[in-house]
């Protein structure tokens, strides 16, 4: 497994960002792996300049404009490679629609931002994957609602069967997959092959588990 993606959520002020990325850039990573770090957007500037790559984890659907509150997409490409879209909790708290998620993804394509697609079960996954067919690059991330923050992550069989599933719809996307991912259950969910990396919530806070989960994945 290559990619590994810090989705650090609502949880961090200035100061505990600052300790969270001096402790993990002292952790000596493998070179064959690929760490992405998603900090609130009140972090990506200090963020920026640890040399790790970035992940937002939201961005407007409308561009650069009197949006009050919002971040445009056009705000981020300078900060950000990568963007979450339509993550569940967005979908849960925010009530965000396809047609949200649908819009995210022409501003993320017309800034150049790499989008993460999110997909929180299998009933979703045709009409999104419509929405993917535009894009060069796009990771298509599956993350069970049942599986985030729980402590009950999907079966890897059952994330591998989906991953197959939607590669034989859409080839060229990169699977990740997500949900109450540890340091304990990462190996299975790397002998899947299909599966390219994982998105690690929870367990991504201490950035020493998070190492471990990158260097078992
Ligand atoms: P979790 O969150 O690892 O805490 O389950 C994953 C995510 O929501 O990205």
């Amino acid at each position: 497994m290559r990619v590994f993606f810090a989705n650090l959520k609502s949880h961090m002020t200035p100061q505990e960002g600052k300790q969270w990325l001096d402790s993990f850039v002292l952790l000596k990573l493998p070179e064959n792996k690929q760490v992405i770090v998603c900090p609130p957007f009140t972090l990506l500037t200090i963020f920026k300049d640890s040399g790790l790559s970035l992940c937002a984890q939201n961005i407007s659907p409308y561009p650069q404009g009197s949006y009050t509150g919002e971040i445009s997409a056009g705000m981020l490409k300078d900060l950000a490679g990568f963007v979450l879209i339509g993550h569940s909790e967005r979908k849960k708290y925010f009530k965000e629609t396809t047609e949200d998620i649908s819009n995210k993804l022409i501003q993320a394509q017309n800034n150049n931002l790499i989008p993460l697609l999110c997909i929180s079960g299998e009933t979703e996954i045709d009409s999104y994957l419509n929405l993917a067919r535009e894009f060069e690059k796009i990771f298509i991330l599956y993350e069970p609602t049942f599986a985030i923050g729980t402590g009950n992550p999907d079966t890897p069989q059952n994330a591998s069967s989906i991953c197959e599933k939607i590669k034989s719809k859409l080839p060229s996307c990169y699977f990740l997959y997500g949900g109450s991912v540890s340091k304990d259950n990462i190996r299975q969910f790397s002998e899947k092959n299909c599966i390219d990396g994982v998105i690690v919530g929870k367990n991504s806070l201490d950035p020493e588990h998070f190492f471990e989960i990158v260097k078992n994945g």
